[in-house]
């Protein structure tokens, strides 16, 4: 029985109930640490992967408030949408987003050896992170490696720990899933317009669902631990003020 009292997060609306009778049904997903929110956003280039980054950090921190939520935000291009995040201590752009790793990691490490026992949860939300391990393979392939080591270790050792990654890019190339760790996500969205070989790899027991179907900015599928498959859709912020404001505070600790 799903517990009424389980911290919830609101992805989005169903897309079909508000395209046909404007109908706000949330979907939503339980992120007590008993269950996977590891959570994976994909989609083209303008497809609203940052949007919908931003607005899953804000409503994860309200429905963490009460929990002492830790997050740390890794924006490797330096998008705009985020500029006014620079300068609070939590927030990593560019190659300083492997120092947010680095603490994300250690304190799963810490916990994981029973060195640390807090279990307030932590997150390490990173925007484009794809292109960032593209780029450092082509770089240095050993630097590349621990990077992605350390994620998996995120991936698979983080649940139980309270310790959780969101990761958007536009491709998640094979790179990302090494044998079997797309299971890892519990979340998995495909965002807007994609291609087949997309779904191929993210949701191949759902071809059925998503074949003939076409999505626009801020629509797209989510994969439920791994099961139940929904159409999304992203709202307009309604309070960018009120979301900024959230978001600019849990960055700005120490
Ligand atoms: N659900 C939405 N409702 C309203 N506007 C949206 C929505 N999603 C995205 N947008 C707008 O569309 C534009 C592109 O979105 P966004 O930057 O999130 O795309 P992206 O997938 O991150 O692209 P890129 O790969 O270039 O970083 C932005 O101006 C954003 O404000
Ligand atoms: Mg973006």
């Amino acid at each position: 029985m799903m517990n009424s009292k389980a911290p919830r997060l609101a992805l989005g609306y169903d897309l079909d109930a508000w395209a046909n009778f404007r109908e706000k049904e949330p979907i939503e997903i339980d992120i007590s640490p008993s269950e996977n929110s590891h959570i994976l956003l994909c989609g083209m280039s303008g497809s609203g992967k940052s949007y919908q980054e931003h607005q899953l950090l804000y409503r994860l921190i309200r429905a963490e408030q009460d929990r002492d939520g830790e997050y740390y935000f890794a924006d490797y291009k330096g998008d705009d949408s985020f500029s006014y995040l620079r300068g609070c201590p939590r927030y990593y752009t560019y190659k300083n987003t492997l120092t947010a790793l680095d603490i994300v990691h250690s304190r799963l490490i810490a916990r994981q050896s029973g060195e640390d026992a807090t279990r307030n949860p932590v997150t390490l939300v990173w925007d484009e992170y794809m292109a960032q391990a593209l780029n450092l393979m082509n770089e240095d392939r050993k630097a590349a490696a621990v990077m992605m080591n350390k994620v998996s270790e995120i991936l698979l050792l983080g649940r139980s720990l309270s310790v959780r990654i969101s990761i958007s890019c536009q491709r998640a190339d094979a790179i990302a899933f090494p044998a079997g760790s797309r299971l890892n996500y519990g979340v998995i969205i495909v965002c807007g317009a994609a291609v087949r070989s997309i779904y191929e790899m993210l949701l191949p027991d759902h071809m059925e669902q998503v074949k003939g179907r076409q999505f626009g900015r801020g629509e797209g599928v989510v994969l439920l631990q791994g099961s139940t498959l929904r159409y999304l859709k992203v709202p307009a912020v309604r309070d960018e003020a009120r979301m900024r404001q959230t978001c600019l505070e849990a960055l700005s600790r120490e």
